[in-house]
């Protein structure tokens, strides 16, 4: 069995040993030829002098090339400090190539190649350090994760890839029965009904690191096909999931990066979470929160204000704090075409010195100046960022501000991790696409007074997400146990009887035959993986990841399927 290349030091100057890997460098040093051999674990420095009988093969040796060397460790002249193995080198006298390596699409130790290339050819650019480093620590947080809830007496239970379509708001990846003409299996996209499943058979604690997938629009932080930490728990409330849950994470930052992260999480309501930071996953490492103005300019004689304060508009800014003399007209324009890709009509600013100038300033009477220092706590300098309109797009366009300019200004503290709990979701939320409420969370999540369904829009659910920088890295509620409140909260959601009864009629009937209350969460471990490793994208922590349109460039993958396939699976293309 192999060893690692970099377990040796320089306790074991004088052994005889043999080694594996490929070969990562190669120097001709006036004669002497230096090989940087590259393994899993990372170089060690291989020597052949002129004199060794491997130096002619050493000579024919390239790049990637996949070696067995046999050599004496020995002290290294200069020390490399920024090696493991820096203190030692190997001198060569056998060497066997087990396999040439044809010319390399992209030079490994520059990440100037092409995203494509490397895409391509993901195999090679997994064997950069940086990628194969970013996976192992996924392996790591996994194993953390694994070893935690285990001591935790939870049990590992897999469910179903082939199965009937979940409700958790994405679309489905769907595949066509053969045996069953006609019909089609959904890739699930979480485990969430399963598990519910399992808290009736009585398993009490489930967990799985469970495959997912969504046919949704991919962004930086999402992928068709990922991984959760997928918990569920019976006779739980929500602090015993929220503290199994910061445990937990609490394990993982230990064992991973060696840090101690303080429990109990801050705990946020999604109210002020939207109200504050235009977001229900707020990053809270830097302030430059969202401030409300509406009363300041209640009586306004300014038409687009007084026109949105009549319609139940809300006026809300950023206060930017010595940052008035930097941003030029031209740099505030570029600002509103970012507002505006948050369909936000436009971006008025006010800047600060003593008396009031920019784009509404003449709006600016000394009892609306007054009122704005008053509420801003405004000092000289200041530079205020004003969105007026519909309340939900003013919160979300000045949130995505704050993120822009948060990174623009530096505001970020990079090694921070803040994590947060945002609890009292809504019931219920409106989709413009589709003209009607739908869940929140998901439509078995449990409602916090079940009195209140009528009210769409007040109406709050017994769910929570836990957020880490910006980023949602897991979420889950307490469910509906009892088929009663079950029926009604799908009657809300505009399902009629019989189509619950045949979507989730399975689900109905077991919340009758004796289901205990639970409730879990699910972690992304590729989000949380992401953050540990430093990267904001999701392709750098998973081995092969797909594209933003959703293809795998090396196997090319969505592919095209024979005519025969398709006729055995009763499918004719349009
Ligand atoms: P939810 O839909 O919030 O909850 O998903 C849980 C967590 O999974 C991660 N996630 C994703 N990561 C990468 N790519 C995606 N496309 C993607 N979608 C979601 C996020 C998210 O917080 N069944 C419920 C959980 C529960 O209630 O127990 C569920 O799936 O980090």
């Amino acid at each position: 069995m192999k060893v690692n290349n970099t377990s040796f030091n320089i306790e074991n100057i004088d052994e005889i040993v043999t080694l594996n890997g490929w070969v990562a460098k190669k120097r001709d040093l006036g004669g002497v030829i230096f090989i940087d051999l590259r393994d899993r674990s990372g170089i060690i420095q291989l020597v052949v002098n002129p004199q060794s009988p491997a130096y002619k093969l050493a000579l024919s040796l390239k790049s990637e090339y996949v070696i067995e060397v046999t050599g004496k460790i020995t002290k290294r002249q200069n020390v490399n400090e920024h090696l493991q193995t820096g203190a030692i080198e190997v001198v060569v006298d056998q060497i066997q190539i087990l396999n040439e390596c044809a010319e390399i699409p992209f030079e490994l130790d520059k990440t100037t190649a092409l995203e494509e290339t490397r895409l391509k050819y993901r195999y090679l650019d997994l064997r950069r350090d940086q990628l194969k480093s970013n996976l192992i620590m996924k392996h790591k947080i996994m194993q953390s994760a694994r070893n935690y809830l285990n001591k935790a007496e939870f049990i590992e239970l897999e469910t179903p890839i082939l199965g009937l379509s979940t409700p958790e708001g994405a679309r489905d990846y769907l595949v066509p029965s053969r045996v069953n003409e006609g019909r089609f299996y959904a890739l699930p996209q979480s485990p969430q009904l399963f598990k519910q499943l399992l808290m009736v058979s009585g398993f009490e604690k489930y967990y799985q690191i469970a495959r997912c997938f969504r046919d949704e629009d991919l962004r930086a932080d999402r992928q068709p096909e990922f991984t959760q930490i997928d918990l569920e728990m019976s006779f739980v409330n929500e602090e015993d999931i929220m503290t199994l849950t910061e445990e937990m994470l609490k394990k993982i930052f230990k064992d991973t990066k060696g840090i101690d992260v303080p429990t109990p999480f801050i705990r946020m309501t999604y109210k002020e979470s939207m109200d504050n930071y235009g977001s229900d996953k707020p990053d809270t490492r830097f302030e430059l929160k969202i401030k409300d103005i509406t009363k300041v300019f209640s009586k306004t004689d300014f038409s687009i204000f007084k026109e949105v304060i009549d319609n139940k508009g809300i006026i809300n800014c950023l206060v930017v704090k010595n940052a008035a003399e930097n941003y030029s007209r031209k740099d505030i324009e570029k600002l509103q075409e970012y507002v505006k890709t948050y369909r936000a009509k436009a971006l008025a600013f006010l800047k600060y010195n003593e008396e009031f100038t920019g784009s509404i300033a003449k709006f600016v009477t000394p009892e609306i100046a007054q009122a704005l220092k008053e509420t801003l706590n405004l000092e000289n300098n200041d530079l205020i960022l004003i969105v007026a309109g519909d309340k939900k797009i003013v919160k979300t366009s000045l949130g995505a501000l704050r993120l822009k300019l948060g990174k623009e200004l530096n505001l970020i503290s990079q090694d921070k991790y803040n994590f947060l709990w945002v609890t009292d979701f809504p019931m219920f939320e409106y989709s413009e696409e589709e003209k009607r409420y739908l869940a929140c969370h998901h439509p078995f999540t449990a409602p916090a007074d079940i009195n209140t369904l009528a009210d769409k829009e007040g109406a709050l659910a017994r769910a929570y997400d836990v957020v880490l920088n910006g980023y949602e890295i897991g979420g889950g509620s307490i469910r509906i146990h009892r088929p009663d409140v079950q029926e009604k909260v799908l009657a809300a959601l505009g399902f009629p009887k019989e189509r619950a009864e045949k979507e989730f009629g399975f689900l109905l009937k077991a919340l009758t035959l004796g289901a205990p209350p639970h409730g879990g969460l699910a972690l992304g471990l590729e989000r949380l993986t992401m953050i540990i490793c430093g990267t904001d994208n999701i392709r750098d922590v998973i081995a092969f990841p797909k594209t933003t349109s959703a293809s795998c460039l090396m196997t090319e993958a969505p592919g095209i399927v024979s005519k025969n396939q398709l006729e055995e699976l009763h499918i004719a293309l349009k």
